[in-house]
């Protein structure tokens, strides 16, 4: 990503950064250790659905399949995608995080949070559910005051302001959240279905939807090498109506107004079908040969837009059909994790080599294993990637099917390729950078003598 103009200022910074690298990039360690971490979220939330598959074709709102969701939402696509703001927050607004140390205690802490409050509600254990809330808790607001001033700049364009809804998304998600859980804990309420389905949209898309939305925005042009005018008007639509129209339906759920309900759904809907759009002119004009990148991105898109059918078909059928419209609507959900999940995945090749491959640079190491100068393509293996593409995208269709038709053994076999994929994307990734380090050629004095980004 090219370097914001903005000078840096005072925060954060990665000191010990090859000479080429934004000025206001973070310790690697900050996103690497978000990254590392949604992988093993992944792997959890595999297990976690395997161990319910029979459960969810009951009833998808047992206790236990609920603790299955939150290992997916926490563990897995928000610990991935918070990881991407810690990187991207600060390399787009050209403003360091205030603090490296409080980067890696909002991991730590989403971490405790993203394993207790399932477990706790998976293992009927309250105790551990409220410590998992209130980690939670505290967390989105050390994100929040560690990305804060960062956010506050001017002029940066749609990418700043999806990730100030972005936000705004994780705060009001995780304090509806830390409400669920007190009602848990000493039933403070009657917690309605709609209630609940207001919480998967604010998280899903207010939140979790909108971060990457705004990513993409700076990555696809890069990743794809496409031109488009960073303030295009799809991806200004995209950054403002897919918040927006989540938190008016999440309203609309909430207090059971169809109107607001169905206003929200439309316009949430307007703000998927431009991003959908934002990613058709970036496909249209990239100068990059078909890759598995491109695959992964379309693939994820092509889940956004099913998720949204699927949504609509419950709508229209659950008064009528109850019980087949509440499972149409935890496809539905399943189908637009499955957006962020393959975008996740996809993502995650570009990115975690990228910072690899500058923290080798800052090692002084120069070359790959076939004594060319040092690649991206040289810290993971093309082939266990395609296996991982296979694999990501196997389970999102498994477990929207099996969500759908209330069939356990699909979704146990989502189970098991959502934890093929951790275990594969993680080995991947982090042995890759791992073997190189080992073996290549280190230079005298590599700081500082960095070389343009490699095109491979
Ligand atoms: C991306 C973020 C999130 C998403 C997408 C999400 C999604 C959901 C969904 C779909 C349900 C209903 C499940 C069902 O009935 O089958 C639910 C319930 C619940 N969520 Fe979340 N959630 C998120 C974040 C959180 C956070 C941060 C907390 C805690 C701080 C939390 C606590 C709870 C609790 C306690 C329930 C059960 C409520 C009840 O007793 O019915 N969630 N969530």
């Amino acid at each position: 990503m090219a370097p914001a103009a903005t000078a840096p200022g005072s925060g954060a910074t990665w000191a010990g950064r090859p000479r080429g690298v934004p000025a206001a990039v973070p310790a690697p360690g900050v996103p690497l250790s978000f990254l590392g971490a949604s992988a093993l979220g992944l792997v959890a939330t595999g297990v976690a659905w395997f161990v319910v598959a029979g459960q969810a074709a009951r009833d998808v709102t047992a206790d236990p399949v609920v603790a299955a969701v939150h290992f997916g939402v926490l563990a897995t696509l928000a610990m991935g995608l918070l990881g991407a703001l810690h990187q991207f927050v600060p390399v787009i607004t050209g403003r360091p995080l205030r603090s490296t140390v409080a980067g890696y205690a909002s991991c730590a802490l989403w971490i405790a949070a993203s394993w207790m409050l399932p477990l706790g509600i998976g293992l009927s254990t309250p105790v551990v559910t409220g410590l998992g809330g209130a980690a939670a808790g505290i967390a989105v607001l050390v994100v929040g005051w560690n990305l804060g001033p960062a956010l506050l700049v001017r002029g940066k364009g749609p990418a700043v302001t999806a990730m100030r809804w972005s936000l705004a998304g994780a705060l009001i998600t995780t304090y509806l959240g830390v409400a669920f859980v007190g009602d848990r804990q000493a039933s403070w309420f009657a917690l309605s279905a709609r209630a609940d389905l207001a919480m998967g949209v604010l998280g899903l898309f207010a939140w979790l939807g909108t971060a990457y939305v705004g990513v993409a925005s700076k990555l696809w042009p890069m990743f794809m090498l496409a031109h488009l005018e960073a303030r295009a008007r799809s991806v200004r639509i995209s950054v403002w109506l897919v918040p927006v129209g989540a938190v008016v339906l999440a309203a609309g759920l909430i207090s059971a107004s169809p109107v607001l309900a169905g206003g929200g759904a439309a316009v949430l809907a307007a703000g998927a079908i431009a991003h959908v759009v934002a990613l058709g002119a970036h496909v249209r004009r990239r100068r990059r040969a078909r890759d598995l990148h491109l695959v992964f991105v379309l693939t994820s898109a092509a889940s956004l837009v099913a998720g949204m059918v699927l949504a609509l078909a419950a709508a229209i059928i659950i008064a009528a059909h109850p019980r087949a419209g509440r499972d149409l609507v935890a496809a539905a959900l399943a189908l637009s994790g499955g957006w962020l999940l393959v975008a996740l995945v996809g993502h995650a090749h570009k990115v975690v080599p990228f910072i690899a491959w500058s923290v080798l640079r800052a090692r002084g190491v120069v070359t790959g294993p076939n004594g060319q100068a040092l690649g991206f393509a040289d810290l993971y293996s093309a082939r266990w990637a395609l296996v991982s593409y296979g694999s990501t995208t196997g389970a999102v269709a498994a477990l929207s099917l099996g969500l759908a038709t209330a069939v356990a053994p699909l979704t146990g076999l989502a189970g098991i390729l959502l934890a093929l994929t951790g275990v594969v994307v993680g080995a991947n990734l982090a042995l890759g950078p791992w073997r190189v380090a080992r073996r290549s050629r280190v230079a005298a004095a590599a700081p500082g003598s960095l070389d343009p980004a490699p095109t491979r």
